[in-house]
């Protein structure tokens, strides 16, 4: 599993960079706990606290950048909060099993994909659109006082 931030994944965007490399290197560190090894007790500590860094930072950073969208006026704004509210939805109900049965062999894996996997792909693939139009528009220069 490939957790580490690199220039593919550059949206060109300090703030959103800066925050996309957080999220990368605190979720390195998380996962790179062999959860396997681990005695039961350790298992669930971890997770539980992979799983409220996602509450916390993850979803500070989409409203970040649900705000960049409606201050730009971008046009694909509604199918990117739709991706960030099925991220919430996922992550609902990992938190909603972890409180049920612990961290299992397969909440740990879904945890997982979902930090690493949903992220990149999103990273890649909606992020890097929404920063191509804010800097296509000229948002950076007009609003320059507003992005730092
Ligand atoms: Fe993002
Ligand atoms: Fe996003």
């Amino acid at each position: 599993m490939e957790i580490q931030w690199h220039e593919g994944l550059a949206t060109g965007v300090d703030t959103i960079d800066k925050q996309h490399k957080e999220i990368f290197e605190r979720i390195a560190t998380l996962v790179s706990v062999d959860l396997e090894t681990l005695e039961s007790e350790q298992r669930d500590a971890a997770l539980h606290k992979l799983l409220r860094f996602l509450g916390g930072y993850v979803i500070d950073h989409f409203k970040a950048e649900e705000e960049f969208m409606t201050r730009s006026h971008y046009p694909e704004y509604d199918q990117h909060k739709k991706e960030h509210m099925e991220f919430l939805k996922s992550y609902s109900s990992l938190v909603r099993m972890f409180e049920k049965e612990g961290a299992t062999d397969l909440i740990v894996t879904a945890t997982q994909n979902q930090a690493v996997d949903w992220l990149i792909k999103h990273i890649k693939g909606t992020d890097q659109k929404v920063t191509a139009f804010l800097k296509e528009s000229g948002y950076f220069t007009k609003a320059k006082d507003k992005v730092h």
